[in-house]
């Protein structure tokens, strides 16, 4: 679809790939991006850039009243980005499982809460597009990643099963899978796993263009750099040897 005067929201919108999203998007032409974050303060850079343009807004993908109160206020959205997510290290069958419950509950669940109240919000509007930013982790529980690819491969699973049902509703539905880029959340893991450094990195800049490229395209999925094509180029061909690649990663 074109984003030219679309009205787009991009959830975790106050830093690292949502704020390069809101900038993406703002060059493509949209009419209007509303900035999600669960706190509105964080906001004022992204805000800054075009005050007309850009409407902060509240929203903790794991409230649902946040949820609810976002769809009423964000009643003219057309192009939904749910990037918000995150992430915690440690091995599944030691780490203390509050903080796997904590990834899921906001990467799978809150993307599906978010998904269920803009959905309707969308159509509304005559329909649009909806990327879901997942990652190459998806392909493979690399170990030391917690629930992390296990929230990412569920977020899969979801996008393909919401793509058929917005489909008719005049939806398209888009997986997002980056490799690393240089934000917080990469800064976190290569902190506990020093053999993340050595992989390239991307900007959120590049990424952000690159994902609103696909949108453009109707591409169903999107590997927005080109560590990212790498891996998707080599799961088409053989995901045994994907997999094996991630879970290798110590
Ligand atoms: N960086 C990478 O290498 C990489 C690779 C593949 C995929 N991804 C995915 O890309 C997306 C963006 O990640 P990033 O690298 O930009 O991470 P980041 O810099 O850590 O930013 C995460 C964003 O998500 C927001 N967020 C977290 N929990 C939220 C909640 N409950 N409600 C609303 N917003 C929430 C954060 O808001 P606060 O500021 O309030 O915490 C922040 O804006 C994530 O889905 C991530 O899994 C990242």
């Amino acid at each position: 679809m074109r984003v030219q005067n679309a009205v787009v929201l991009v959830t975790g919108a106050n830093r690292g790939i949502g704020s390069a999203l809101v900038t993406a998007f703002l060059e493509r032409g949209a009419a209007r991006v509303h900035a999600g974050a669960r706190d509105p303060g964080t906001l004022a850079a992204v805000t800054a850039q075009d005050p007309e343009r850009v409407h902060p807004l509240a929203l903790d993908i794991t409230d649902p009243t946040s949820v609810t109160s976002a769809a009423l206020t964000a009643s003219d959205v057309t192009v939904l980005v749910n990037n918000a997510g995150t992430h915690a290290m440690g091995h599944l069958l030691e780490m203390d499982l509050r903080d796997v419950e904590a990834v899921m509950n906001t990467n799978w669940l809150g993307t599906l809460r978010v998904l269920r109240a803009f959905a309707p919000v969308v159509e509304s509007n005559g329909g649009g597009a909806v990327a879901n930013v997942i990652s190459v982790g998806a392909f493979g529980g690399t170990p030391s990643m917690g629930g992390y690819p296990a929230s990412k491969a569920a977020l899969n699973a979801l996008t393909q099963a919401v793509r058929l049902d917005l489909a008719p509703r005049g939806i398209a539905v888009h997986a997002v899978f980056p490799g690393p880029v240089d934000t917080d959340m990469l800064r976190l893991t290569t902190d506990t796993l020093p053999a993340m450094t050595g992989f390239p990195r991307a900007t959120t800049a590049d990424v952000a263009r690159a994902i609103v490229d696909g949108v453009e395209a109707d591409a169903e999925e999107i590997f927005p750099d080109p560590f990212a094509e790498q891996i998707g180029e080599e799961w088409r061909r053989d995901p045994k040897a994907v997999e094996r690649r991630l879970t290798a990663i110590e």
